[in-house]
């Protein structure tokens, strides 16, 4: 297929090209920033309504994968977070049923959860995709957004099948080593210390792994449902064990349901994608990890 990536020079859209192209993809990736080196894309701003629609007439893609955005909550001014990040969603999405794709994925975030607040009380454990979100940040009010629109893009769309992936804390293949993540800490640094990985839940996902669900959701239109929303997230948690007594110390309210996690399974669950498109993130921190920062966790 001819598949059109927003975002394609960042940290996830990256692994997600590299992964489209593999499946045997003919992918365009567009980004105000240029494409990592040795590789193509085209540069333009998605708001600027003529390069939109640039893009799309010459890209003329079969499926749009939309990573574009402010990706970090608190990077921007909220307004813009708010603004960007929901005008880009729409502006995409539309674009993509009016040049002719037939399906388009965006991308959200589990932060749509609304962790984090001294109020949030989660109905149950893990969070899968039925769970009820409440978002308290202006960024996780735009991915919010972002799934809303995808839903009511979805309700009048004729021949596109949209849905939304929220990936968790993403991990790309450098940072397993050592580079820098997206809070600016080290891998490692988030496994010697609980309190930087407890801000997001434990969770995280090999960007291969995210790249491997965008491909099977635009590639299997006929196994998701318009407006259709997938956690993906790795099994475990970004922890070095089961985090049923861990979660409760940084979000109490957690407690009640902490024991489901004892068995040293993710806060997440990310069943939707398993059941429709056969899913199951195949790296875990575990086995992506240098043997020095596992053997140095197990010492602990
Ligand atoms: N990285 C994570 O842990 C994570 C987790 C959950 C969801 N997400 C979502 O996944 C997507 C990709 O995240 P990422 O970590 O690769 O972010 P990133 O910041 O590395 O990449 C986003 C890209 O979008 C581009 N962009 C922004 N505005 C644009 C515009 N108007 N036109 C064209 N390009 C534009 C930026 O230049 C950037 O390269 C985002 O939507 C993010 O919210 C990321």
């Amino acid at each position: 297929m001819r598949v059109l990536v927003t975002g394609g020079s960042g940290r996830l859209g990256r692994s997600v090209v590299a992964t489209l192209t593999e499946r045997g993809h003919t992918v365009t990736s567009v980004d105000t920033a240029p494409p990592p080196p040795g590789t193509e894309g085209m540069i333009a701003d998605l708001l600027v309504t003529a390069e939109r629609e640039d893009v799309f007439t010459r890209a003329r893609p079969e499926a749009v994968v939309h990573l574009a955005g402010i990706a970090v909550p608190f990077a921007s001014p909220d307004l813009d977070t708010l603004s960007i990040n929901a005008r880009l969603a729409w502006a995409v999405l539309s674009s993509a049923e009016a040049h002719g794709a037939r399906s388009a994925v965006a991308a959200s975030s589990p932060t749509v959860y609304g962790y984090n607040t001294p109020s949030w009380r989660p109905r149950y454990l893990p969070l899968d995709e039925e769970h009820p979100v409440t978002p308290w940040h202006a960024y996780g009010l735009s991915k919010a957004f972002i799934e809303q629109t995808v839903a009511a893009l979805a309700r009048t769309a004729k021949s596109c099948t949209m849905t939304c992936v929220r990936p968790g804390y993403v991990v790309a293949p450098e940072e397993w080593e050592g580079a820098v993540t997206q809070q600016g800490h080290t891998i490692a640094e988030r496994l010697a210390d609980p309190a930087l990985a407890a801000t997001s839940l434990f969770n995280y996902v090999d960007a291969r792994d995210a790249g491997d669900l965008f491909a099977l959701v635009i590639e299997n239109p006929d196994r998701v449902a318009g407006g259709q929303v997938f956690n993906a997230m790795a099994a475990d948690p970004l922890a070095p064990g089961p985090v049923d007594a861990l979660l409760p110390k940084y979000h109490p309210a957690t407690a009640e349901h902490a024991a489901a996690l004892a068995d040293g399974r993710a806060v997440f669950s990310s069943r939707a994608a398993r059941e429709a498109l056969g899913w199951n993130p195949a790296r875990t921190w575990r086995e992506q990890v240098p043997a020095e920062v596992r053997d140095a966790l197990e010492r602990r």
